[in-house]
């Protein structure tokens, strides 16, 4: 008997002490945060990560439940290990133009083995920011903070979050490997400008699931240098779709390569899955792509390569360096908003190679006749069923 209780309390006290060094937690509220959600709690935040940066253990940084603004802040590393930002609260982003000409609102740095979650809110407060984005008409225009921005992080996740009109982008991944993002909604009005749901460039091996994006902007867009992204379980609407591109430029580092995007559903977007190289001199590389099990619901432009990307004419008209190759569209299905259902429209200096159609199923109800594909330059071939007929 009385071994058995010593045994107990020494298991006790080493659950204790395994509890107390490995997953030590750093409340916010502890370093000052105030959940009034008018304070700016950027200091306090800032404090709690220093900390936990700097602890051996498990850190997590916590956010409890309530209302935090919180102005610009970037949390950077390295750690001295894994690090969690668990985020239960709802933090406002700034309202002032002068507390948010910034290029980030939440930015996260130099890490390695972060997690993010915690099912909270990232409230980016866009709809007192998107007036001044003018940047269609005006080349100098002043830039709006992407909601939560990841540089040079790798072996992280995050997930559990939602993210709610965002300034400009909502989440940009740049520089980072093995990097998941799931379970995380993302909502803006379909005409907010440039709110893009994930953008990325210059990563590596990027998995991308179980999400569900509504936006004004490309629900995913890959830039160049994003290899090995595997994107899944994702329904997609309002929004442009999911992007490569747009590439090609200028420069000569534009190859996008690995992609998957599976089990997708696409609602009333303007496009579906779609690559966009402009029609200007930029060098580049865009191949083993495939597309499987999408679901189009009335989508623009379900099926589209554009080589002659050109949104602000006049472009230089150039034809594209960007060389396309192997890109399979399988089990593709659904509803065309327009009477183009396919297009292919490849680059004459450089025709796509490899492109496989296989069950492709694209009807368009409206008026004008019945759905057709459009191909230029493009060597591939149709497999299964091709509604429109296939064009190559
Ligand atoms: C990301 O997901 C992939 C595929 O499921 C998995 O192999 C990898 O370990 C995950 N990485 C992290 C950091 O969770
Ligand atoms: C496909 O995606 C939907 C919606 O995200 C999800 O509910 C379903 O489980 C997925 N199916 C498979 C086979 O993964
Ligand atoms: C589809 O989009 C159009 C234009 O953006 C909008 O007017 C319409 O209500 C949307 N339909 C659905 C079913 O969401
Ligand atoms: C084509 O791309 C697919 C999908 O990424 C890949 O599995 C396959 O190996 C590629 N084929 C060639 C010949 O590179």
């Amino acid at each position: 008997m009385g071994l058995k209780f010593t045994f107990c309390w020494v298991c006790l006290l080493l659950c204790l002490l395994v509890w107390v060094t490995e997953a030590q937690i750093f409340n916010v509220k502890d370093y000052g945060a105030i959940a009034d959600g008018a304070t700016d709690n950027s200091e306090a935040f800032l404090k709690a990560w220093k900390e936990a940066c700097q602890w051996t253990g498990r850190p997590k940084v916590w956010i409890p439940y309530g209302t935090y603004k919180l102005n610009s802040v970037t949390f950077e590393g390295p750690c001295k290990g894994p690090i969690a930002f668990v985020i239960k609260g709802y933090l406002k982003a700034p309202t002032i133009p002068s507390e948010f000409f910034t290029e980030n609102w939440i930015n996260f740095r130099y890490l390695d083995r972060l997690t993010v979650s915690g099912g909270g809110i990232l409230d980016g407060q866009g709809k007192e920011a998107w007036s001044f984005n003018d940047c269609n008409t005006n080349s100098n225009c002043v830039t709006l903070p992407t909601t939560m921005r990841f540089d040079f992080v790798t072996n992280s996740w995050v997930h559990h979050l939602r993210s709610i009109n965002s300034k400009n982008t909502h989440f940009v991944v740049f520089g980072c490997e093995n990097l998941n993002i799931t379970n995380t909604r993302i909502a803006a009005p379909g005409d907010s400008p440039n709110t893009d749901g994930i953008k990325m460039a210059d990563s590596t091996s990027i998995t991308i699931k179980r999400m569900k994006i509504r936006t004004g902007d490309d629900c995913i867009a890959m830039l160049p240098g994003t290899k090995n992204v595997n994107i899944a379980d994702l329904v997609c609407g309002p929004g442009h779709g999911i992007s490569i591109g747009s590439l090609g430029k200028d420069g000569d580092q534009n190859d996008v390569t690995d992609i998957s995007v599976r089990n997708c559903t696409f609602h009333n977007t303007s496009d579906g899955v779609r690559i966009k190289t402009w029609a200007s001199p930029g060098i580049g590389k865009v191949s083993n792509l495939i597309y499987e099990d999408i679901f189009m619901n009335h989508v623009g432009n379900p099926i589209i390569i554009d080589q002659e990307y050109c949104p602000y004419p006049p472009c230089s008209q150039e034809a594209s360096r960007v060389q396309i190759n192997n890109v399979t569209y399988r089990n593709i299905w659904g509803s065309s908003g327009s009477n183009v259902a396919v297009t292919l429209r490849c680059s004459q200096s450089r025709p796509c190679r490899d492109v496989v159609l296989e069950n492709i199923n694209l009807p368009y109800y409206g008026q004008g006749g019945d759905a057709t594909a459009f191909c230029s330059n493009i060597k591939g071939l149709s497999v299964g069923q091709q509604n429109p007929p296939s064009c190559m």
